[in-house]
């Protein structure tokens, strides 16, 4: 077995009837989410989409157990996500890669599963398969710079040692809220491709979110649009694109048709 291969196999998500109002019976509450439902197979790359605000975040902090839904559930393989996110099984990605400055980018990648080994102690902490760090940084991109400090790589580089921080945790789902947003474009495509052939590597459940439709689009099984106030899905796309996808993907008629439907779509819930 590949150093980096998963023990843990991808699990389905099934999101049903989640509503989220935050401040619940306060003068300002928000209902953020109503009557999400929402099946994800296993070892599926599922994006989110939809204008600011329609709340593609809120449904990725429930997914993830960050935030608790005021109705329905969530349950990811037989698990609450509670259960999960406690055992160290759910891999999240945010906008920024929150490494710590202090400790080498192998420590950083390192360290959530450490967290949970400690803290998890008992069956939780014995369960696990102690990761291999060099092999994930190689299987990231970033041979050779376990040794580094985060300040001495580029943004882009910063986060490929998150994303190998995830991978670290071997989780059975990883929850990605716009990973990508906070770099150039050039970089952001060249993730785009890196993240595509990490998951046919590695394959994980992946709920992505973000504000490229294109992006969307290469990498996911299939595209959901949300509408905003309140959240809802307004359409879920079926993305039957070949894999593996490659740049030739990306230049396709068939793409660039499927990015012009959600785009479609996208229009609509803007009116
Ligand atoms: N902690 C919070 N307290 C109160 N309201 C919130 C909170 N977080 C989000 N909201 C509100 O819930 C709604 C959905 O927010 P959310 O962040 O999920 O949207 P989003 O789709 O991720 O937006 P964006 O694309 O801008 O990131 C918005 O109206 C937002 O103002
Ligand atoms: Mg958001």
């Amino acid at each position: 077995m590949d150093a980096t291969t998963p023990v843990h196999p991808p699990a389905r998500i099934a999101v049903a009837g989640v509503g989220v109002t935050y401040g619940l019976g306060g003068p300002d509450a928000v209902t953020a989410l109503a009557g999400i439902d929402l099946d994800i197979a296993d070892g599926a790359f599922v994006s989110l989409v939809g204008p600011s605000g329609c709340g593609k975040s809120t449904l990725l902090r429930v997914i993830a157990d960050l935030l608790a839904p005021s109705t329905g559930r969530v349950t990811i393989g037989d698990a609450a996500p509670a259960d999960l996110r406690r055992a160290g099984r759910i891999g999240v990605m945010f906008q920024q890669p929150a490494l710590m400055p202090w400790l080498t980018v192998a420590d950083n990648v390192a360290l959530l599963d450490d967290l949970v080994r400690t803290k998890g102690g008992g069956a939780t902490g014995r369960a696990r398969t102690t990761p291999d760090v060099p092999a994930l940084l190689d299987l990231v991109g970033l041979t050779g710079f376990g040794g580094k400090r985060p300040h001495q790589l580029s943004g882009g580089m910063q986060q490929r040692a998150a994303l190998a921080r995830a991978l670290a945790l071997d989780p059975t789902v990883l929850l990605m809220d716009e990973p990508f947003a906070a770099l150039d474009e050039i970089t952001r495509e060249r993730m785009a491709f890196e993240l595509m052939r990490v998951w046919q590597q590695y394959r994980k459940t992946v709920v992505f979110v973000t504000h490229s439709l294109g992006e969307a689009v290469f990498l996911s099984d299939r595209v959901v649009l949300m509408s905003a106030r309140p959240g809802r899905i307004h359409r879920v796309y079926d993305i039957d694109l070949p894999r593996p996808r490659t740049r030739e993907t990306r230049l396709s008629d068939a793409y660039l048709h499927l990015v012009g439907e959600v785009g479609r779509g996208l229009y609509e819930v803007m009116e």
